[in-house]
């Protein structure tokens, strides 16, 4: 693992607030092998250095687990010779450690995105049969309706004949906002599913997954580290 900012390291683990690593370190509570920690701007790695808070081992977590607020307009790719990717929303420390996003959202989708190096949870939760929910908010330029959530319950077939899993659509108002739950990740799926009932996305953006919901306190372009309880959750590493 790479170093990191002690306050964020503290915070990943879900115990405390940044807010409130600050305070403990200025207290004093925090000893970097040994030493009280000056600042939680101290740049530190956890597999290298011991860190304990009131005696306490802070435990450092073996994978890297991130929300990010995405953004429209930036690429799902861990590099591209030419555009904004979503790995370059994160801080150097973070680029270092091997993240990847889990899935995928269009360039113009907004919303939650895992990023993580953890390969198995990435693969679980990617995995067709792991079934795991997908909410999206979406708004579009026909209303749908009623007769589209039973087309929608049994399975829409998109225009290249290819058959969806069932996926339930809430409609919010009028039908022109919807929320879409689905269990698979077809290429551009959500946009193909209500093309297929005559209405095109005009906005898009994922609300969660699985057990992780976006943090609407998450400004877009912004990250955090997950909690422990939302790692535990999903079925990552502590
Ligand atoms: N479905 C889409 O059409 N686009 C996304 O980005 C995600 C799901």
């Amino acid at each position: 693992m790479a170093k990191e900012r002690l306050d964020k390291l503290m915070a990943s683990t879900g115990r405390w607030s940044r807010r409130e690593a600050k305070i403990l370190i200025k207290e004093g509570r925090v000893l970097v092998d040994g030493m009280p920690a000056a600042s939680g701007d101290d740049k530190v790695d956890p597999a290298v250095s011991e860190i304990l808070v009131d005696g306490e081992d802070l435990g450092y977590q073996t994978f890297t687990y991130v929300m990010l607020h995405k953004p429209a307009g930036i690429l799902t790719a861990t590099e591209d010779k030419r555009q904004e990717t979503v790995l370059d929303l994160l801080s150097p420390e973070l680029r270092k450690q091997g993240l990847f996003p889990v899935g995928r959202l269009d360039k113009d989708t907004e919303g939650l995105l895992l990023m993580t190096n953890d390969g198995d949870l990435a693969h679980r939760l990617l995995a067709p049969k792991s079934h795991v929910d997908k909410v999206y908010y979406a708004k579009l330029d026909n209303p749908l309706k009623p007769a589209d959530q039973i087309a929608f319950r049994e399975g829409i077939t998109l225009a290249d004949g290819m058959v969806c899993m069932p996926a339930e659509l809430e409609l919010l108002g009028d039908g022109r906002e919807v929320l879409i739950t689905i269990r698979e990740g077809k290429f551009h799926q959500i946009k193909r599913m209500t093309a297929s009932r005559g209405s095109q996305v005009q906005y898009l953006k994922r609300l969660s997954m699985g057990t992780l919901q976006l943090d609407e306190n998450l400004e877009k372009g912004d990250y955090r580290y997950l909690t422990a309880e939302e790692i535990q959750n999903l079925g990552g590493k502590i």
